[in-house]
């Protein structure tokens, strides 16, 4: 059986992001676990703050474009995000609602995966509770578990690996999970909210 389709990126525009770090590392246990990842960097998403006015004229900035071509590619999306004041970074919140209003709106029928890290010790994990909700609301089938990754600046080996080897191997055995459950999903399970069908 062939692996599910995903997306992944971190969201973070940082040289140095421990979130570009932990999605690289994620992205290699789902290729070693049969999914088929198109690993992006969020500067390839580089778009203005959403305008409504924009929008009608001259439209859809080429960045949501292609983030909306992106997710509209795959079966499942994979997103590590910094978390910011307890929340998701303005950056995330603003690709979202851009390519929400691309039609067909991409999310719809998607599942995603996410993941965080930070230098503190909760990980990042707040933040990542409030990204759900946009998510959800357009119709993204979450995983429920959730990967927070504490103590960033000393978590990477050389390899880019994690070094505490538990760690490593939770991530590992919720990356399958994930992948598991977008296996089973993939084609798209949400319902229409304007037909219901
Ligand atoms: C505006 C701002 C707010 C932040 N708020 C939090 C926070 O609420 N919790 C936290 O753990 N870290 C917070 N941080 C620290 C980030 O987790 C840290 O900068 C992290 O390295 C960002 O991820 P990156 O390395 O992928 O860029 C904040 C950083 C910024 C710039």
């Amino acid at each position: 059986m062939s692996g599910p389709r995903l997306l992944a990126f971190a969201a973070s525009f940082r040289r140095n992001s421990w979130n570009r770090k932990l999605i690289t590392l994620a992205a290699d246990l789902a290729r070693e676990g049969g999914a088929d990842v198109d690993l992006a960097d969020f500067r390839e998403f580089d778009m203005p703050l959403y305008d409504g006015d924009v929008q009608a004229e001259p439209g859809i900035p080429p960045g949501a474009e292609e983030m909306a071509r992106r997710v509209a590619a795959v079966d499942g999306i994979v997103i590590a995000s910094p978390e910011y004041n307890f929340s998701m970074p303005g950056t995330l919140k603003n690709a979202i609602d851009w390519v929400s209003r691309v039609k067909p709106m991409p999310f719809r029928g998607k599942t995603g995966f996410l993941l965080a890290a930070s230098n503190g010790q909760v990980g990042g994990i707040r933040g990542l509770w409030q990204l759900r909700i946009p998510l959800e609301g357009l119709g993204v089938t979450l995983h429920p578990d959730m990967y927070a990754l504490p103590w960033a600046s000393k978590a990477f080996g050389p390899d880019g690996r994690l070094v505490e080897q538990e760690r490593l191997d939770r991530l590992r055995v919720m990356i399958q999970r994930y992948l598991e459950m977008a296996r089973k999903l993939a084609g798209g399970t949400a319902l229409n909210p304007t037909t219901g069908s």
